[in-house]
């Protein structure tokens, strides 16, 4: 199962690396972009997972729907994170292909096509990056890169997003953004950086990534560190073990 999960995450990468014209369409929200690109991936991972597993339902950005998450199999997948990086050429965006068993990530897949980077992992089997384990840092956030989101279509959450990200700025050692919440997640995964938070993603942004990063070592929960919401999404906070209590007290203090 997860090796014919990745080779369709591999086959649904090529496209990426394929396309070059893509016709744009705005989405609700500041730079909230959809393009006939993530449509026509969507429909391929679709028809290969029912193929694979007729029995599971599905979830995707391209259709989504906030129903329930079923009982049983569900794939929640994002055919590419990081559309505006892809629209603008940007090469740093991802297809993530996540399962839940009961409401619950049991396996996730996340491809980078123009890197080649291959993050995956199942429950309770290990994280891996190209066939080598992952561990998440061990640095405290004095020593750590940080990862943000602004979440740019909702702008009720900018003030909220640059007074947590100063006050982390003020104990870190620098600051990145991507443009890409799943790859980001896989990059604290694998110690490239050590902190990753954003005020509100939708559940096809986190769902492989966030069991890669637990099954790394990591931690990752809601920025208040309520459990993830796999079924409406909300904020996310991931960080290796000693950098995610420092950066969690630093959200609450803000909101006191
Ligand atoms: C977006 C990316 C981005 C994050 C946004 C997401 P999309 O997903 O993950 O990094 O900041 O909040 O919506 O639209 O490129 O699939
Ligand atoms: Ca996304
Ligand atoms: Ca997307």
């Amino acid at each position: 199962m997860l090796n014919k999960i990745i080779a369709i995450a591999q086959e649904a990468g090529r496209i990426l690396l394929d396309t070059s014209q893509v016709s744009v369409t705005a989405k609700d929200g500041v730079g909230n972009f959809v393009t006939d690109c993530d449509v026509r991936v969507q429909k391929l991972i679709y028809a290969r997972l029912r193929e694979l597993c007729p029995g599971a339902s599905f979830i995707g950005e391209e259709d989504a729907r906030h129903d329930a998450v079923p009982a049983g199999a569900c794939f929640v997948v994002d055919p590419i994170d990081g559309t505006q990086n892809f629209i603008n050429g940007y090469r740093h965006s991802c297809v993530s292909i996540g399962l839940l068993q009961d409401g619950s990530p049991k396996l996730g897949v996340v491809y980078d096509p123009y890197q080649d980077d291959l993050f995956y992992a199942q429950r309770g089997k290990g994280a891996f990056w190209n066939g080598h384990p992952l561990r998440a840092s061990e640095k405290p956030l004095s020593q750590s890169v940080v990862l943000f989101g602004t979440s740019s279509y909702d702008r009720a959450l900018t003030d909220l997003t640059f007074r947590l990200l100063r006050a982390i700025f003020d104990q870190a050692l620098d600051l990145r953004s991507s443009g890409s919440a799943a790859l980001d997640i896989c990059y604290v995964a694998s110690a490239r950086c050590n902190v990753f938070f954003e005020y509100h993603l939708e559940p096809w942004d986190y769902c492989a990534a966030a069991l890669i990063l637990e099954e790394a070592g990591g931690r990752i929960t809601q920025i208040g560190g309520q459990p993830l919401d796999f079924l409406q999404g909300g904020s996310v906070l991931a960080a290796g073990p000693y950098s995610y209590g420092t950066v969690l007290e630093l959200a609450q203090n803000l909101s006191k």
